[in-house]
């Protein structure tokens, strides 16, 4: 299916995006109005978008009934300044409930017994139960549209980073293994980041790996290796040599391995390349 966009409404376009580019973090964002009343909400059109300078961005839409700005756009017009707070599982039905559309005089706060921490440089308070918080001073709004659903892009720089004692690894780092982090899929699904469902692939940054279209034909038109068997062949930085190659075909037991159909060698390979031994596999596949 494809679709032209012209022939949706704002809500089913919505509706494809927010399911389609996902899980997305989300931002909890403390604010506050002229008369210095506080305001928590959450966001999850989000994300770090420099490193130096240290900025976040995420997008208050206009609502998509009236068109209304919500209060925390209205908030950092007026106090160009937000506390960013990072949601991890154990706060995460409290986070959802502060997007109720309370009142603006309510403190969502109170509502969801969240604890007000005060902020080191900026006024807004930040949360305490949450594992990272973000002091920032708004940069930029840049309004993306004026009709119901239009984004508002709030550039924040951070100046203060707050992270809880028990998420710190040894060395000073985020342990990302503890965090339990969340994020927003579409609808009203969540996704919870614990240490099962998370995998390492070797970086492809130092090194500067063959690509899929260096290895040899027989093996990018195999039909056992799936597009990430490939691609983790693909990272290796060079072919095996010939001598490693016929090393290893003359491995007794590899030996009685390569007598099997070329699928089954595929296999074999698949196998290796399952336990993290990259180059193993490719040796086999080109013996
Ligand atoms: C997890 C989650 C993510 C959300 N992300 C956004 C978002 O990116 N943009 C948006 O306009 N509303 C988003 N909402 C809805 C707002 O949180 C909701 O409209 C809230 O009432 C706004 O509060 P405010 O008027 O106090 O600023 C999200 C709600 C939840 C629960």
């Amino acid at each position: 299916m494809t679709i032209d966009t012209a022939t949706l409404t704002p809500r089913e376009t919505y509706a494809y995006l927010s399911g389609a580019v996902a899980p997305r973090p989300i931002c909890f964002a403390s604010t506050i109005d002229a008369n210095g009343k506080v305001n928590l909400s959450p966001f999850s059109f989000f994300n770090v978008v420099s490193g130096a300078p240290p900025l976040l961005a995420f997008s208050p839409l206009l609502s998509g009934r009236d068109g209304s700005a919500k209060d925390t756009l209205n908030n950092v017009r007026a106090v160009p300044e937000v506390t960013i707070n990072i949601v991890n599982h154990a706060i995460v039905e409290q986070m959802s409930l502060t997007s109720t559309a309370y009142p603006t005089d309510v403190n969502e706060f109170e509502k969801a017994a969240l604890t007000q921490v005060q902020s080191d440089v900026v006024t807004p308070p930040r949360v305490g139960e949450s594992p990272v918080s973000f002091e920032c001073v708004v940069d930029q709004v840049l309004p993306l549209g004026k009709g119901p659903m239009g984004g508002n892009l709030i550039i924040a720089r951070v100046v203060r980073i707050h992270v809880r004692d028990e998420y710190l690894a040894a060395d000073g780092t985020l342990d990302i293994r503890t965090l339990d982090l969340v994020g927003r899929m579409g609808g009203a699904d969540y996704i919870r980041a614990v240490p099962e469902s998370l995998f390492e692939i070797p970086k492809p940054i130092r090194t500067l790996g063959i690509g899929v279209d260096g290895l040899p034909v027989h093996i990018r038109n195999s039909t056992i290796l799936t597009g990430n068997n490939l691609g983790r062949l693909g990272n290796l930085e060079q072919l095996p040599t010939p001598e490693e190659i016929s090393n290893l075909a003359s491995n007794a037991g590899v030996k009685e391995a390569l007598r099997g159909s070329l699928e089954q060698v595929h296999r074999l390979a698949q196998a290796y390349l399952k336990r993290g031994e990259t180059k193993l596999a490719l040796t086999i596949l080109m013996a």
